[in-house]
């Protein structure tokens, strides 16, 4: 994956504990969907996000979502 896939159309449900992650957005991670260091200097920037308990998540991996790194539907899929 060298960018999101905006014709993927389907979050990456993931429960994680409570802590500050940061969402590829290069594809270069070897640890996706979050950032590990990999990406060039000055181009793509990791999205940050907090979770402060542990929670089942819904990460975009289409590129259209206006709330990234969350799903909100855009892709046409319903999240609970
Ligand atoms: S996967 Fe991107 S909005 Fe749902």
């Amino acid at each position: 994956m060298n960018e999101m896939n905006h014709d993927a159309g389907m979050p990456i449900a993931i429960t994680l504990d409570a802590g500050t992650y940061y969402r590829c957005t290069c594809g270069q991670s070897q640890n996706l969907p979050f950032c590990d260091g990999s990406h060039p200097a000055g181009k793509s920037v990791p999205i940050p996000f907090e979770l402060t308990e542990r929670k089942k998540v819904y990460i975009c991996s289409c590129g259209n979502s206006d709330h990234p790194p969350f799903c909100d539907a855009s892709c046409g899929v319903e999240t609970p």
